[in-house]
């Protein structure tokens, strides 16, 4: 017997992993957090499961669940909205386990935050304008927030933050972000990401307040805010740019550029047709993927910088995901 603490996503069902819907279509115990995991995602589970909606249980109450499963000698599914792993209770629930023998697997989920990106067609971090995405929240009734991870002291980094369980504490946020970012520092609100009645405001530090009712964004409401969510023209990331090469692809000068459309051209045809063609110089191409090592000749003699040497004579590797 085993518990599954699944992911179900932001809300939309088919924004559920596909290893998340496959433990629902064989389980036949669900548990689910009713209060921000919608009926819908549900439709992922058997006709015959029994779904337990746990926003009305307690902590002994929903242990009661896993040991009658125990009992039983069946699997259950504990969903839990966006990732588990953020703000989803489920430590106390682990230990529970582990005190009563049940093992368990977590099945990760697409966040919340990563959702509201998504619905405002953003990107959260942005070279020169942040690199750092906060996730956080400000203390409310079920839990606090250590006072070392204040609002106040957070903003300092001037990161792009994303405030969850955000909603009923608006006018306090924003009071206690003020001081710390300029007036007309970009926020967004996110209700319900990826429902059918999603809704969003793009707004400033400074507005924001004046332009909302607050009770509209009281629940299953994220705040982001920071630079990273203007949709002001920002200085461009290296990682494309035709003349930055890395491990998997060379620096692109304009022969080597003719040489590769030479390459292109002469390219065969695949069954249906079309021209087989990888993108990359036409020797690399050919080749297995491990060829195009760092200092690999075709890479180097596609204009790339030779990597340094070492202490040893060695060309060391450049190695990194960026
Ligand atoms: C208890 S936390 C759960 C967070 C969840 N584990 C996640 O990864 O998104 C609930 C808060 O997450 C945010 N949230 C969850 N689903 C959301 C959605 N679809 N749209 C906007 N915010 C959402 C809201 O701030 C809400 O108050």
């Amino acid at each position: 017997m085993k518990v599954y603490f699944i992911g179900a996503g932001p809300g939309a069902p088919d924004l559920i992993t596909v290893r998340g819907a496959r433990i629902l279509e064989r389980v036949t115990t669900v548990l689910y957090a009713g209060s921000l995991v919608p009926r819908e995602v549900l439709c992922h589970c058997r006709a015959d499961a029994e779904m337990i909606d746990t926003a009305c249980l307690d902590l002994d109450q929903q242990e009661a669940c896993y040991r009658r499963a125990q009992a039983a000698g069946v699997d259950v599914a504990r969903l839990h909205s966006g990732d588990p792993a953020i703000y989803g209770a489920t430590a106390e629930q682990m230990r529970r386990l582990e005190k009563l023998g049940i093992d368990y697997e977590v099945v990760p989920g697409v966040s919340s935050f990563t959702a509201a990106a998504a619905s405002l067609g953003s990107e959260l971090t942005k070279p020169s304008v942040s690199q750092t995405v906060i996730l956080t929240r400000v203390s409310g009734r079920a839990s606090a927030v250590p006072e070392r991870e204040r609002l106040a002291e957070l903003a300092r980094a001037g990161a792009t933050l994303c405030v969850f369980l955000s909603g009923p504490h608006l006018k306090r946020i924003v009071g206690e972000l003020s001081p710390h970012y300029p007036p007309d520092t970009p926020v967004a609100l996110v209700y319900r990401a990826s429902w059918p009645d999603e809704r969003s405001h793009r707004s400033t530090l400074g507005r924001v307040l004046r332009e909302i009712r607050l009770r509209d964004w009281r629940l299953t409401t994220l705040l982001l805010v920071g630079g990273a969510l203007s949709r002001q023209p920002a200085l461009e990331s290296r990682l494309y740019a035709p003349d930055y090469p890395h491990i998997f692809r060379s620096a692109r000068k304009r022969a080597n550029h003719a040489q590769r459309r030479a390459g292109d051209a002469s390219a065969p045809n695949d069954a249906a047709g079309r021209r087989v063609s990888s993108g990359r110089s036409p020797r690399r191409a050919a080749g297995p993927l491990r060829s195009a090592t760092a200092n690999s000749p075709a890479l180097l003699a596609s204009g790339a910088t030779a990597p340094e040497k070492s202490a040893t004579g060695r060309r060391k590797r450049k190695v990194t995901d960026d």
